[in-house]
């Protein structure tokens, strides 16, 4: 039989995101904007960015000679972007969207989402504690709802909200978000987040879906997990082509980063084969762990969050 391709998920708003979107959190500038037009020759047609990762001028200038030398239109891409955290009072949000859409050269986002459920004092640099002020997300969705009613957002959903925090902004919601996107790869595989978010239509869009082996500080290495390994070499896939490939059959889009081409062709080739059943079900046999933890936003004084048990409601 066929393997189903898997390329969209239709969210809550009727629009199709396609589900393999190249990741850009730490490819760095000088090499961010090849890392994107490389993807887009070969076929991806979803960038996800951040405000934060610091690259996002970069991402434009590399979109801008793509729509000019005609390899893609806009229409035919799909655009994410993510608020930061000083920009949370409802004032900054708009302004902060505007300098993500001068920086990517753009005039409307496909999705854009609050980076994390966790406030700093506008304008402050960096990770120090002091800077870590209570967050007030009602006030901060409003203002995200604004931008979707403006048409320069034309989905937004949030991002590292645990089902608690999800399920709170949806009771108070007038448009519900369309996303969470949080760290979902076998190794971590967020059962309880994907149950919730079946069930109230949220899409689960998943970052470092290979576990981020770049990350100095993991230690886990999910892609030389000995399950994903023994599936890998039963399918004669790679393990990370299984680990996104997983994704996809669990219903999440996969964002994969690279910035190394052949890597980003392979993570691309997950369309035309599957994982059988009996294979899929050994990944439930794999030992979980939480490997981005948001340790920087959690402090005994400071902010919102006393511990990562409070900024993950009890999900680690
Ligand atoms: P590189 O950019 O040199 O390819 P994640 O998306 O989970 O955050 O993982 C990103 C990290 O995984 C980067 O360090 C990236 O390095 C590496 N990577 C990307 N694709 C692959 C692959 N197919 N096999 C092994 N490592 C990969």
């Amino acid at each position: 039989m066929a393997a189903k391709a898997i390329r969209f998920f239709e969210l809550n708003t009727g629009a199709k995101i396609p589900s393999v979107g190249l990741g850009t959190w730490q490819a760095d500038s000088g090499v961010v904007g090849n890392a994107v037009t490389t993807a887009i020759k070969v076929g991806y047609r979803h960038i996800d960015c951040a405000q934060a990762y610091g690259n996002e001028d970069e991402i434009g200038s590399a979109l801008k000679k793509l729509f000019h030398d005609g390899v893609v239109k806009r229409e035919d891409l799909w655009i994410t972007s993510k608020l930061w955290c000083t920009d949370h009072a409802p004032e900054d949000v708009p302004k902060a969207l505007d300098k993500t859409l001068h920086d990517l050269q753009l005039d409307y986002l496909d999705l854009y989402l609050i980076h994390w459920p966790v406030r700093m004092k506008k304008g402050s640099v960096g990770f120090k504690p002091e800077n870590l002020i209570q967050s007030d997300i009602p006030s901060t969705w409003k203002a995200m709802e604004a931008l979707y009613d403006s048409g320069k957002a034309r989905a937004i959903g949030v991002s590292n909200f645990s089902s608690k925090k999800l399920g709170d902004l949806l009771e108070i919601a007038r448009v519900p978000p369309a996303v969470d996107q949080v760290e979902c790869h076998p190794s971590w595989q967020q059962p309880k987040l994907h149950a919730f978010c079946k069930s109230k239509g949220v899409h689960l869009s998943a970052y470092s879906p290979l576990g981020s082996p770049g990350t100095g500080s993991i230690k886990r290495e999910v892609l030389k997990n000995q399950i994903l390994i023994t599936v890998a070499e039963k399918l004669g896939k790679t393990p990370a082509q299984v680990a996104l490939r997983w994704g996809l059959q669990m219903g999440h889009s996969v964002l994969p980063k690279s910035t190394n081409e052949a890597r980003i062709k392979e993570n691309f080739d997950v369309f035309d084969w599957s994982i059988p059943e009996d294979l899929f079900a050994k990944f439930s046999e794999i030992e979980q762990e939480r490997l981005i933890k948001g340790t920087a936003f959690v402090h005994e004084t400071f902010g919102a969050y006393k511990t990562i048990e409070e900024l993950w409601d009890g999900e680690l």
